[in-house]
């Protein structure tokens, strides 16, 4: 079942709180993805939720929850190579249409890939898919770029 968009708004804005005590409790980047990509799967119900982090010249699967998922992609190569090369956050509303979308799950409709800043380099993405098309908008990608900013700080 898709999430009610018109409660998007109001369930991120609960959760920043949330997130904002768990990573000022704990300094490991790994445990904080971990308990992210918990909250943000559970709550929305999302098909796959987690992390990459750039380790040289690939991104590295990290934490995440769902489906098992490729575990290395390289800089530029789909919506999370891309996400990194270019430092902006992709908002994929159908993956068949994103030139080079790297198919995990063919159950994957939609995705959105926000960019993890630390001292002006990307170091790692978080992405989320979904099994519906047109999932992820301007307000998925406000609050997430506000939670990538936490955690990577
Ligand atoms: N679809 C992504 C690959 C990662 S999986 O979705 C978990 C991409 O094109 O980069």
């Amino acid at each position: 079942m898709e999430f009610p968009k018109e409660k998007k708004e109001e369930t991120y804005r609960s959760l920043l709180p949330q997130i904002e005590a768990l990573v000022e409790g704990e300094a490991d980047l790994t445990a904080n993805m971990a308990n992210v990509c918990a909250l943000l799967h559970t709550t929305f119900g999302f098909w796959w939720t987690g992390f990459y982090r750039v380790m040289g010249a690939e991104l590295v699967l990290g934490p995440f929850q769902g489906p098992v998922a490729c575990t290395r992609i390289g800089r530029g190569r789909g919506v999370c190579g891309t996400a990194w090369a270019e430092g902006t956050t992709q908002v994929v509303p159908d993956v068949e249409l994103f030139p080079g979308h790297i198919a995990c799950s063919a159950a994957s409709r939609s995705e959105i890939v926000v960019p993890l800043w630390r001292d002006g380099e990307v170091i790692a993405v978080l992405d989320i898919d979904s099994d519906r098309l047109a999932t992820f908008d301007n307000v998925d990608r406000t609050w997430l770029e506000q939670i990538a900013a936490l955690l990577a700080r």
